[in-house]
């Protein structure tokens, strides 16, 4: 077990690079099951998440070859549609794997998937989704088992779910015939995705809009024409925590090689409340502003504010002047993170599991505290680096699923962040 033993307070500066987008990798990695040939990954992060990811398709029959940054999967010769459980369980993302596996071999099982425990996080939309393309599902004590010959039909998602959207549309892509995916989820993870699937052959329209249109190879699977590398986009939610720690601590923080643009929401939004940002292409710099106001926030699907980005905001809100509310409408368990933030002293009201109602700004007194998941991890971190004093952040491997090397980095541009082993 290893924590982080942080002390506040010290001022940040110099440049963060960011790193390649977890959400984006791990789909790209299972729609390489959907090729034929070899399909190599650059900016590829150095995360749990990853090698989970790549251990579940070795473990299916796929070969990964991994130098510096870049991966190689080679699955040329898939032989099996059962996903290993207790990997599977670990990562929610692996429920995408079913997409390429059933339409490839016809058949795929796979346990209830795990991941961050944010709220009840259901997969009747996949469930749904796959019986509209035509796959037969049992439901037993170990998962679900899907089989049957996928034929492509119009599919509207009650809610513009990201990894459904992601795991139709690869399955879509080797159908037969044509799919119709209403209400789709538009992140930038899902264009890069079909970015990829097109330049294998696959004829697919609309993805970043509410629409995507997938016309089925009828089962040929895909092959890359170039062999040259695919690079992976920067990791939004990462550049964007970057961002809002910039805002509260640094003299001047550069966030380079990130895309300004995938977080239009929390520039527009954070500016509002009185950060000093400027931007270029691939960087941001921002610095600490003595007039932070309160601002609320709503989650919501891409192209709105990100719910990944909620708790690392929440943070920012604890020190700006004012009333501020947070509404988290995608999921419904992911503002609890927020009871050890008041004990740090932030003045926080839980109103329902919802909404959150913070005044500002706030002195945080350094914590011990348990990384909950993921996000809320990096929130807490961001936290202890705000509060005077030394802070302990247990459960790191929370972190490292989704944040390479994190301490590192942070230590680069100035913070008193050290890894222990307990
Ligand atoms: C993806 O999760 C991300 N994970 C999440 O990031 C992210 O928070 C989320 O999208 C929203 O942006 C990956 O890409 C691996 P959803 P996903 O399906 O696809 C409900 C992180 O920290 N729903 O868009 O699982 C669901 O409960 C993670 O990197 C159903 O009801 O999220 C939620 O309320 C955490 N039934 C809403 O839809 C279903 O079958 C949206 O979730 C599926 C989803």
């Amino acid at each position: 077990m290893e924590r982080f033993l942080i002390t506040g307070g010290k001022t940040l500066s110099g440049e963060i690079p960011v790193k390649g987008s977890k959400n984006a990798a791990l789909k790209l990695m299972a729609a390489s099951l959907l090729f034929d040939h070899p399909v190599t990954f650059s900016n590829i992060p150095d995360i749990n998440d990853i090698h989970s990811m790549k251990k579940l398709i070795e473990l299916a029959g796929g070969k990964t070859y991994s130098e510096d940054d870049q991966i190689t999967l080679d699955n040329s010769k898939l032989i099996s549609s059962n996903l290993d459980c207790d990997i599977a369980k670990r990562i929610r993302a692996s429920i995408v794997l079913i997409g390429p596996l059933l339409a490839r071999i016809g058949k795929a099982s796979f346990p209830h998937p795990g991941g961050c425990v944010i709220g009840k996080r259901p997969i009747d939309y996949f469930v749904e989704g796959f019986k509209k393309l035509g796959a037969r599902i049992t439901l037993s004590d170990d998962g679900y088992k899907f089989s049957g010959r996928l034929r492509g039909n119009d599919i509207f998602l009650p809610f513009p779910s990201v990894t459904v959207t992601e795991t139709l549309m690869m399955a879509s892509a080797i159908a037969y015939g044509q799919t119709i995916i209403k209400n789709a989820a538009a992140e930038p993870e899902i264009t890069q995705l079909a970015e990829l699937l097109r330049l294998g052959g696959a004829d697919i329209s609309g993805a970043g809009t509410n629409t995507i249109v997938i016309n089925g190879t009828n089962s040929r699977l895909l092959r890359m024409k170039d062999p040259a590398p695919f690079k992976i986009i920067p990791d939004r939610i990462e550049a964007g925590s970057f961002v809002i720690l910039g805002a509260l601590l640094s003299d001047c923080l550069k966030i380079s090689n990130c895309c300004p643009e995938h977080i239009e929401s929390l520039l527009y939004t954070i500016e509002s409340a009185g950060a000093k940002l400027t931007r270029g292409e691939d960087w941001i710099k921002v610095g600490r502003s003595n007039d932070i106001r309160s601002v609320n926030i709503t989650t919501g699907p891409y192209p709105s504010f990100a719910t990944d980005l909620q708790s690392p905001f929440s943070i920012f809100l604890t020190q700006a002047q004012g009333e501020s509310m947070i509404f988290e409408t995608v999921f419904e368990g992911r503002l609890a993170y927020l009871e050890e933030i008041k004990r740090m002293g932030a003045n926080i009201i839980l109103c329902d599991p919802h909404r959150a109602i913070i005044t500002g700004p706030a002195k945080l007194r350094a914590r011990e505290m348990e990384s909950p998941d993921l996000r809320a991890g990096l929130a807490y971190i961001i936290a202890a680096l705000v509060a005077e004093g030394d802070s302990v952040v247990h459960n790191v491997y929370h972190i490292d699923r989704g944040y390479e090397r994190v301490e590192e980095r942070l230590r680069n541009v100035g913070a008193s962040i050290q890894r222990v082993q307990v």
